[in-house]
């Protein structure tokens, strides 16, 4: 199924047509159709697609909007109309909002408006099933410094860099007591997850995209709590609510969970999630973990073929051998990333993620097949992200 939203214009000023298009190309996922000569009120055959919103003018000086909003209702029972208008009287507003239209915007308006209005409107598609969710990939580590957080941002910036728009992906941090991934990004959260949850009882689109932070990969970040005493407030079903909405408004949802110990929350993002990524390197202590977290996820109901071990700082001639772990684990490895010191250590110095501002190394190349294969775009199935001397996928 698509996630793309079709949205068709039909307005006889050009500059606002343009004006519009310019605010929806910021928008993931949609499509921008212009139509003129009265082409939606013919419907279906003449315009040969399905528009999720149609989007229409209003003409003060006659009352053609209530004509046109009819037929349209008729042929494209499924859209939603936006009405744009100069006309502020309200009650004209309220007889074009009974005559079926879904938004009444008065010019000029502001970008935010219109934007927040299509993604609610992406929100109730998804809800009814017209487009798809995006994917959610939980990652954590077995044990406390393994990688997660590393591994989960740098996953998220390339996601972002190749999706076809710019604001795609969502990166959220529910490590409450120890976010760092916005660390990890340079950026100095001004809102964060809480401001959601201190608002909760009003979380609709604009709550939620008011709380991300945009970061220069396109990636779009729900960040921690900046005091740890906060993510006391945090409700597991909270969190719950939150992901599922970012499923509703992003292709692939990447979420960095602590380690610490697995709470509600976490749960609630394994639950969402189509791949729950256990992150292991080649010792016990890690790999009996990663089996008590896989124990505990499936007692709560959480589908095994779900849960990947992905396996961090991989060298070759380790004291423990991927077969070894693979027998504990019961399962096999789904990725293996380099050890990289020198590439990571200036990287989080720097503030920028490894795979933008070392995207040669070793780690970032191995990072880049990780996402394609991700997105289903790896040539090779056995390809683990490393090789053999003699070039065979280990
Ligand atoms: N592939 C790697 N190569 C080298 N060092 C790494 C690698 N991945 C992580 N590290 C190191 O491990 C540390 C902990 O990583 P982090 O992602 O913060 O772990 P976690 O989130 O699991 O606690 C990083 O600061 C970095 O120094
Ligand atoms: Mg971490």
């Amino acid at each position: 199924m698509s996630q793309t939203m079709n949205i068709s214009i039909e307005i006889s000023d050009h500059e606002l047509v343009n004006t519009i298009t310019k605010n929806l190309e910021f928008l993931n996922d949609v499509r921008v159709q212009k139509w003129y000569g009265a082409m939606a009120e013919k419907g279906e055959l003449s315009v040969k697609s399905s528009p999720n919103i149609i989007i229409l003018d209003d003409d003060p000086e006659t009352e053609e909007i209530f004509r046109r909003l009819s037929k349209i209702r008729h042929v494209f029972p499924l859209a939603a109309v936006f009405v744009i208008s100069t006309v502020k009287d309200p009650k004209h507003i309220v007889a074009v909002m009974k005559a079926g239209a879904t938004e009444y915007l008065v010019t000029p308006f502001n970008a935010k408006v219109l934007t927040n209005a299509v993604e609610e409107i992406r929100v109730k598609m998804t809800e009814r099933g017209h487009i798809a969710r995006g994917a959610v990939y939980s990652f954590i580590s077995s044990k406390g410094g393994l990688g997660s957080t590393i591994l989960s941002v740098n996953t998220a910036v390339t996601l972002a860099r190749n999706a076809r728009n710019g604001n795609a992906v969502a990166l959220c941090d529910i490590s409450f007591q120890s976010g760092d991934t916005s660390v990890l990004l340079d950026i100095l959260p001004e809102t964060t997850i809480v401001d959601i949850c201190k608002n909760f009882h009003r979380l609709d689109v604009s709550l939620l995209k008011g709380a991300m932070i945009k970061h220069k990969s396109g990636l779009e970040l729900l960040a921690a709590p900046v005091s740890p005493e906060d993510y006391e407030i945090i409700e597991a079903g909270q969190t719950e609510k939150i992901i599922g909405l970012l499923t509703k408004l992003y292709d692939r949802i990447i979420v960095d969970c602590p380690s610490m110990s697995i709470t509600g929350s976490t749960m609630e993002a394994f639950r969402a999630s189509s791949k729950v990524f256990i992150v292991i390197d080649l010792s016990l202590p890690a790999i009996r973990n990663a089996v008590r977290i896989t124990q505990m996820i499936r007692k709560h109901g959480i589908g095994e073929e779900k849960i990947e071990f992905i396996l961090n700082r991989y060298e070759k001639g380790a004291t423990l051998s991927i077969e070894e772990a693979e027998k504990n684990l019961g399962k096999r490895i789904f990725w293996l990333f380099p050890n990289d010191f020198s590439d990571i250590m200036s990287s989080i110095n720097e503030g920028e993620p490894v795979v933008q501002l070392h995207p040669r190394s070793l780690i970032s190349k191995n990072i880049m097949s990780f996402t394609d294969k991700l997105r289903n775009k790896l040539g090779s199935k056995d390809y683990r992200g490393a090789k053999t001397a003699f070039g065979k996928s280990i």
